[in-house]
């Protein structure tokens, strides 16, 4: 498939979005977002040095609702319990997700400004429903089936390729490159532009960039340059034979006739954001897991019929989607609290995955665990998301591809994490590969 951003060269070569960040606050240290309160957990050193656990215990330890009165991003509710999350799911009537309201992360509206795009992650039913409606198709075990050798096919390739004896990065070789090709074949994406999936959707997914006044235009612009990549791929994809991929299944489906241009491209670019860090930072994570826990890494050798429930636990275990927000639509009572309309809770999947309430050693890789699949790192209820199959797919594709190959793969070299509050996973994760 021929690219269509030919006039665009700069796009592989451009800073991501951490360079400008970094770059910025060592110009101008006073930006630095500054957080005071001790269950302030927007904070995103904590996830850099990956020292949360103990906060978000405490918390758990406490109740499941905390209120931090002020942070960079204003006032907002900490929900800590795997319960607790649920049930504000449970209730989006209660507890919304839209624009309106404020949105799905812990970032206020005005500051999302440049990702206006309406996309079904972010309204309430029934617009929600018909929008999901849309894409969903995309994602049934059928198509899964469909995606199977294809992906198992680039999987195996990429594996092939990799150096034995000699230290790589697998985030930047394995992780991204794994995930933009699985989207790539998601959407019939131009192969060779795939990474430009990676570099917006880094720009898209960085809630701290935008906490940083000047560099808000920046990410704007590289969000509309997004917007406009897509109408063009649209555009194009609209005079072609209808295929099975999900542009052309949208464009061809019947409820495209109630959906306008910029909310099949919102809901297009939802698809690859969402896509993105999630799968990437799960592979990153699986092999920062098992060279952590050498004993589960040999379960999982020894006993390859247990990948599927692997897959799960490492899921549970990563939870590459720190959190996702919903605002209280009315003056309401939760878990004895007094949550007032317009409230900002910010749901952390990240505690609810290590509540020891519903997981023992909850801090524990074990992939013989018997209610893995209780993880909430997908969310819960009307939102849960729609690409679960496929990210399950792609990991467990990558841990069976992995036996066959034998391959054992260990941190030999610099580990870097992301630091944001949002996205949780690995920048570098430096490795060797040898065999079992
Ligand atoms: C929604 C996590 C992979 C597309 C969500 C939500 C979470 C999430 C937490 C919000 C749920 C809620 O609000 O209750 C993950 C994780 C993934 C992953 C952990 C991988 C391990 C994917 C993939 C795609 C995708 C591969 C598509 C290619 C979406 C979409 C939504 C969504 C479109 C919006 C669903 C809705 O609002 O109805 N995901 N995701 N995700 N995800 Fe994923």
């Amino acid at each position: 498939m021929a690219t269509i951003a030919p006039e665009k060269p700069e796009y592989r070569t451009s800073p991501t979005a951490y360079e400008v960040l970094v770059e910025h606050l060592k110009q101008h240290p006073e930006d630095t977002p500054q957080h005071t309160h001790p269950y302030d957990v927007s904070r995103s050193d904590i996830y850099f040095e990956d020292r949360w656990q103990p906060i978000f215990a405490e918390m758990r330890a406490k109740g499941p609702l905390h209120y931090v009165p002020e942070s960079p991003y204003g006032p907002y509710w900490n929900v800590v319990s795997n319960k607790a999350i649920q049930h504000v799911e449970a209730l989006p009537e209660l507890f919304s997700s839209s624009w309106e309201h404020g949105g799905i992360t812990i970032l206020e509206r005005e500051e999302e400004e440049g990702l206006e795009l309406p996309m079904f992650i972010a309204m309430d039913r029934p617009k929600h429903t018909g929008q999901r409606r849309t894409v969903a198709p995309a994602f049934t075990p059928k198509e899964m089936k469909r995606m199977d050798e294809e992906i198992r096919q680039r999987t195996g390739e990429l594996l092939d390729s990799l150096p034995r004896g000699e230290v790589f990065d697998w985030v930047d070789t394995v992780s991204i490159e794994l995930t933009t090709g699985m989207l790539a074949i998601l959407f019939g994406f131009p192969w060779e532009d795939r990474r430009l999936l990676t570099y917006w959707s880094d720009w898209a997914g960085d809630t701290e960039i935008a906490t940083v006044k000047d560099l808000t235009a920046e990410r704007e612009k590289v969000l509309h340059e997004m917007g406009a990549y897509f109408q063009q791929l649209w555009m194009q994809r609209a005079q072609e034979e209808p295929g099975p991929d999900l542009i052309s299944m949208m464009i061809n489906s019947p409820a495209m006739n109630q959906m306008d241009p910029r909310e099949f491209m919102g809901n297009l670019v939802l698809l690859i954001v969402g896509g993105n860090d999630t799968t990437r930072n799960t592979m990153s994570g699986i092999i920062h897991a098992f060279d952590k826990f050498p004993d589960q890494r040999k379960l999982f050798e020894e006993q390859p019929d247990l990948i599927p429930n692997a897959v799960q636990e490492c899921i549970r275990y990563q939870t590459p989607l720190a959190h996702m927000r919903r605002t209280a639509s009315e003056d309401t009572e939760l878990f004895g609290e007094q949550i007032k309309k317009g409230d900002k809770l910010i749901l952390w999947y990240l505690s609810a995955n290590r509540d020891e309430a519903l997981f023992e050693e909850a801090d524990k890789l074990d992939i013989t665990r018997e209610n893995a699949r209780r993880q909430l790192a997908f969310g819960y209820g009307i939102h849960r998301c729609v690409g679960a199959r496929l990210a399950e797919l792609q990991l467990r594709i990558l841990l069976e591809e992995m036996h066959k190959r034998r391959m054992r793969v260990h941190v030999a070299g610099d580990v870097e994490r992301v630091r944001a509050n949002f996205v949780h996973g690995f920048r570098k994760l430096e490795v060797e590969v040898t065999e079992f």
